[in-house]
């Protein structure tokens, strides 16, 4: 499993140290959630604290997106070059050209899926996709309660992965702890977000990180 906490969770007041803790303590990407406002009801931050975290991150950035306007928020984190970037299929008018558009700038897209959206939606651009991000709470803040029904939609996802374009990643966010992996892990989950499981940790983040692999 690839873990993928989110600084979300993090001190904001030491968000260098936060990240680095994470990336030496054995993460695989460092989540990254952007939000405006707009999409949902929180403002988190934008590419000027994006770029001081990159310089203490040794580890690629997820960068998650949960804006209104896509086109504008790629545009503003792609010079950080991050690995991945998901933009929320709910939030966009043409999905396929902003999927093009992420891969153009030699980022993977990634296409992130509120609670309630069919992972059936995809059926026509999982092909271009390089991940698939399943929300287990309804974007917009750290710390809520883990929505089980993720765990199906993960499934019938995971079956048309197979079928069209088995490289696809699935990354699940929202709620994850050392007891839900596992099942995340059962239905075929590669990536998951964890933020405050990893941050509040009282062992500390990198027991943590270890507890989900
Ligand atoms: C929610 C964010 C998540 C969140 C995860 O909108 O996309 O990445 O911060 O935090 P936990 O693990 O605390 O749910
Ligand atoms: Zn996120």
């Amino acid at each position: 499993m690839l873990v993928a906490p989110s600084i979300l969770s993090a001190d904001f007041g030491h968000l260098a140290h936060d990240v680095k803790a994470i990336c030496e303590g054995g993460c695989d990407l460092v989540h990254v959630d952007v939000m405006d406002g707009h999409f949902v009801p929180n403002l988190t931050i934008g590419p000027v604290v994006v770029e001081a975290v990159a310089k203490s991150a040794s580890k690629p950035l997820d960068v998650h997106l949960m804006v209104e306007d896509n086109n504008f928020f790629v545009d503003l984190f792609a010079p950080l070059k991050p690995e991945s970037i998901s933009f929320h299929l709910e939030s966009e008018r043409h999905p396929h050209r902003m999927i093009q558009k992420i891969r153009s700038l030699g980022i993977r897209p990634s296409i992130a899926l509120n609670p309630n959206t069919l992972p059936e939606e995809l059926e026509f651009l999982i092909e271009d996709l390089d991940m698939v991000l399943l929300m287990s709470v309804n974007p917009g803040f750290g710390g809520q309660k883990f929505i089980p029904s993720v765990i199906e939609k993960a499934q019938r996802l995971k079956r048309l992965i197979e079928q069209r374009n088995p490289d696809c990643l699935i990354e699940v966010d929202g709620g994850v702890n050392n007891i839900n992996v596992r099942e995340l892990a059962a239905a075929g989950v590669d990536v998951v977000v964890a933020g405050s499981y990893v941050y509040k940790h009282p062992e500390g983040v990198a027991e943590a990180i270890a507890s989900l692999k």
